[in-house]
């Protein structure tokens, strides 16, 4: 079946926010060792200790926001020893990640570096579980703090004498689970707690996102809201794509099409999860001022073999990048709710962009979806009607194509297509409505034969965006489009 698709241009649903593209980094495995953090007298070309190449391929992703320290390292992370002079730091124990020796080298100076070097916003992420309320307050005081005070003038003796400005803050991670193992009415009850001590300082406002819930968990979300909604910006959920479930996991590579389709299936349920979740906090919350922020999502299979099982490094193929359009998708689509969201993670765990060995970089398709994707960033969401044929297998189905629509400030439309089936191409027809004049097209695909096709570091161009050369045909009104199978096609429109 021919998929149709009717673009209202002259309608919006709303702005896509460009938090929507955000990355989450944490103490976890090579994702901020090694993968960002080298150190200044690493031979490794670094800029203050943050390695270069890594820097630049993110800067070019306009990455507009980054979750830091964790995760559930954040609910064991004590901020005091991640800061004043390296050498003297203390060193702890990674519970969470693989038992290994965390140094403290990488701590808020280094994170704000990083932050400012990427010209993206910080969100930090506090300690509830095992941290005080004393010393999340003292935190926040070291950060923003403009005047004279114990934590300001530490600060500065440490070499910064002005504070940082800090938008997002977290009250905790994962608080049903590793960061305290909580009831949503006890947590509920510690959030309005620890977050009273979060202050303004100056003009520095801060926005509250308070812990949320684990996939399905709604009673988690309804007593939030109803406990706590008042005293928060946003409320977190996270949820990831984990084909078999957390007691099987599968490899990341070498996968049939059953596992392909599985994979899809799931990354679609975001879908049903974000209008369920909505649809509690409507209740509370009808105008909609709580964003909901999806702080961790992505892929999760085995680690690759000989790889330590606690560093959660895993390998990045074209079905990746479906997980990801297929995210988007859902994300642009629920842009009135979904204020943030944090891929899980940004270098060498979970569903990377950017996998490193030594001195070597490789980008991941996921990588190139973020990039083709980041034209969304701040457009205006644009109402469209999609009508497709299914892709299934055995007796289960899903739509064979997924699409999305906005429109930049300049009146520029771009428009992102996924085709998740392996073996059929998808033939399109869309409608423009309500434009006038000559149209011109520019596009680029990310596609391969293979659904297991994947970068190594010997050959890291295998998937990579090109030119897309499939529009048959192009009028006032549309335009007609052959997407190959197992592809991610973005269309830019100029008048
Ligand atoms: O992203 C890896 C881990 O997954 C995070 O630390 C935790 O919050 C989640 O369970």
């Amino acid at each position: 079946m021919k998929a149709t698709i009717t673009v209202n241009t002259d309608q919006t649903s709303g702005t896509i926010s460009r938090h929507i593209y955000g990355h989450f980094a944490e103490h976890l495995g090579r994702c901020i060792y090694e993968g960002i953090w080298v150190g200044e007298d690493s031979p490794i070309p670094n800029t203050r200790g943050i390695r270069n190449d890594v820097l630049e391929a993110l800067r070019n992703l306009s990455i507009p926001v980054l979750r830091w320290p964790g995760g559930c390292f954040a609910d064991e992370y004590h901020w005091k020893d991640g800061v004043g002079p390296r050498e003297q730091r203390k060193r702890m124990v990674n519970t969470n990640w693989g038992g290994v020796v965390e140094n403290n080298h990488f701590g808020t100076h280094e994170f704000f570096d990083l932050c400012e070097l990427l010209d993206t916003e910080p969100y930090i992420c506090g300690n509830v579980g095992s941290g005080t309320v004393q010393e999340m307050q003292e935190w926040v005081e070291y950060m923003t703090f403009d005047g004279e005070s114990p934590m300001a003038d530490w600060r500065k003796a440490n070499g910064r004498e002005k504070p940082w400005k800090l938008k997002y803050f977290g009250v905790g991670n994962e608080n049903w689970g590793c960061g305290g193992n909580m009831r949503a009415e006890y947590y509920a009850d510690e959030y309005r707690r620890f977050q009273t001590y979060v202050r303004n300082y100056g003009e520095n406002r801060v926005y509250k996102i308070a812990g949320g819930a684990n996939v399905d968990d709604y009673h988690w979300t309804e007593t939030l809201m109803r406990e706590a909604g008042g005293h928060m910006d946003g409320l977190s959920l996270h949820n990831y794509t984990v084909p078999g479930g957390f007691e099987v996991k599968r490899p990341a590579l070498g996968f049939d099409e059953a596992e392909w389709f599985e994979t899809m299936q799931l990354a679609l349920h975001m879908d049903e999860l974000i209008v369920r979740h909505s649809a509690i906090m409507d209740q509370y919350d009808p105008k909609k001022r709580v964003g909901l922020i999806v702080d961790e999502w992505g892929t999760w299979f085995q680690v690759e073999p000989g790889t330590n099982p606690g560093f959660l490094y895993q390998q990045n193929s074209l079905r990746d990048a479906l997980v990801a359009g297929l995210h988007f998708h859902v994300f642009h689509r629920h842009c009135d709710r979904v204020h943030m969201a944090n891929i899980a993670q940004t270098v060498n765990v979970l569903q990377a962009m950017i996998l490193t060995e030594g001195d070597k970089m490789l980008l991941t398709p996921t990588y190139h979806v973020f990039e083709m994707f980041k034209v969304h960033q701040d457009a205006e969401a644009l109402a469209l009607h999609l009508e497709t044929g299914d892709y299934q297998v055995g007796s289960e189905s899903i739509p064979q194509v997924s699409a999305s629509a906005s429109k930049r400030p300049d009146g520029t439309i771009d428009i992102s297509l996924c085709n998740v089936d392996p073996h059929r191409q998808a033939d399109v027809s869309l409608r423009l409505r309500g434009l006038g004049g000559e149209l011109n097209v520019s596009a680029r695909v990310l596609t391969h034969e293979d659904m297991n096709a994947h970068n190594t570091f010997d050959q890291p161009e295998t998937v990579k965006p090109q030119v897309f050369d499939g529009v048959t045909s192009l009028t006032v009104d549309g335009l007609s489009a052959t997407l190959p199978p197992m592809s991610v096609v973005v269309l830019t429109l100029h008048s």
